[in-house]
């Protein structure tokens, strides 16, 4: 048996090199052993010389299954290619145990990836100058998530500490670097976590080097996103105009509001965010666990999901103004995690004042109501969300109101199909919203 080292757990260029060099030497997948061998030297450039091609899908699957923690996957997806070079039409032949079980470690990574993107939550390091996120993925997903993850928040320096590696993103350079992994037992919750970064958190950085080839993740949003199109970059606060020095001044005091008790555990308030003028508001539910650290509305998974709707319905998010009924996170601490509670009638009423506070300063011609606590908010009434969406509802000081989903409920439809009908209906919503505003919702 020949042994064959991969330098590291998604060691995909050693990967692709060692398995094209093996099928063109005509070395049979039974005579391999594959290990994980991080000192092990790079591997010998290859000695064979001939035509490799494989297909564009089956390099695709197999970039995704090599990131699956499954020992046998770098044999796996070899046996895949010898067949592949043979002439074999691997990806046509569904029935295949090789085919089946490499799709379902396909499948295994980008679960996980999708759900490292909606459960990683950072928070501030103790200087304030990087967001620390941490998470122990089930899969091996850090490399090719590290740079749609950090690309949320393109401004902020942001580092993911995981127990097999850690990625840091640096925004003046605009490139994602990886570094060591954490110790679990060293950073169990989020005072150790900033007490590690205090500590070791430059060795980390000094540590870490630039990256991986592993191709980047699709997710269901990134692959609907037009190909011509940008991702959406940060928000640009007050983007067309200053801000409104009567609402920024209420930002102010309201960053000081005891009216209700979810005040005390919250890290601040969260302020509805836009420009002066704007003629269609947005209100959620509260603020959520990211938009806590951060301090702006709706820049969570929740917000990024916002975000993509909106530009596919052709609204500028910078033209409009986001906010919440109430403007503190609520959660109960589980452990490392802060689970989201809905808040409660006296909490709306106590917040009830700020969003009075924006009504009548922005006036605005059409509220989005974002599920169904912003919906009962402003109509004051218990709403079904399934009967009321998308009708225009007068409103008596003369806004029109319009119902639709909230988007984190988008992200919880369990089955892809499901999803993507949800999503439609959410933007085929919002471009109802678009033509409200276009006709100044008269
Ligand atoms: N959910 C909300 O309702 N508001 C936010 O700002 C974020 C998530």
């Amino acid at each position: 048996m020949r042994v064959i080292d991969m330098r590291g757990e998604t060691d995909w260029d050693g990967w692709r090199a060692q398995a094209r060099a093996l099928v063109l030497a005509g070395v049979p997948p039974e005579t391999l052993v594959w290990t994980v061998n991080p000192a092990a030297a790079p591997p010998p450039p290859p000695q064979a010389e001939g035509r490799f091609a494989v297909s564009r899908a089956l390099v695709a699957l197999a970039a995704q299954a090599i990131q699956a923690r499954a020992p046998e996957r770098f044999g796996l997806l070899y046996r895949l290619v010898w067949r592949a070079h043979a002439g074999e039409a691997v990806m046509e032949d569904p029935g295949h145990p090789d085919l089946a079980q490499a799709r379902s470690l396909a499948l295994a990574v980008r679960a996980e990836a999708h759900r490292m993107r909606a459960l990683l939550r950072y928070l501030p390091a103790a200087d304030g100058a990087r967001l620390l996120g941490w998470y122990a993925p089930a899969q091996f997903v850090l490399e090719a998530n590290a740079q749609v993850l950090a690309r949320w928040y393109p401004d902020f320096a942001v580092s993911i500490l995981t127990p097999e590696g850690s990625a840091h993103w640096e925004p003046a350079a605009a490139r994602v670097r990886f570094g060591p992994a954490v110790d679990p037992a060293l950073v169990p919750d989020d005072a150790a976590l900033r007490a590690y970064w205090s500590e070791f958190g430059a060795d980390l950085l000094a540590a870490s080097t630039a990256g991986t080839s592993l191709p980047e993740a699709e997710t269901f949003e990134e692959a609907r996103r037009p190909p011509d199109r940008p991702a959406l970059g940060p928000v640009v606060l007050g983007g067309y105009g200053a801000p409104d020095p009567a609402l920024a001044a209420a930002a102010r005091e309201a960053a000081a509001c005891r009216r209700c008790p979810l005040s005390a555990p919250a890290t601040q308030t969260v302020f509805g965010e836009g420009p002066p003028g704007a003629r269609v508001m947005f209100i959620g539910e509260q603020a959520g666990d990211q938009e806590d650290v951060i301090g702006r509305p709706f820049v969570g998974p929740a917000g990024q999901l916002l975000d993509r709707a909106l530009e596919e319905a052709g609204i500028d998010r910078r033209a409009v103004w986001i906010s919440n009924a109430v403007k503190h996170f609520k959660f109960v601490a589980r452990g490392r995690r802060r689970l989201h509670q809905t808040p409660v009638g006296p909490e709306i009423e106590a917040c009830r004042f700020w969003l009075d506070v924006e009504r009548v300063r922005l006036r605005p011609d059409v509220l989005v109501l974002l599920g169904a606590t912003a919906a009962r908010t402003v109509l004051g009434r218990p709403v079904t969300i399934g009967r009321e969406r998308g009708r225009p509802i007068r409103l008596p000081a003369g806004e029109t109101a319009l119902v639709t989903v909230h988007p984190s409920f988008l992200l919880r439809v369990p089955d892809e199909a499901g999803r993507a009908r949800e999503y439609a209906a959410f933007v085929a919503d919002l471009r109802l919203v678009a033509g409200l505003a276009a006709a100044g919702a008269a």
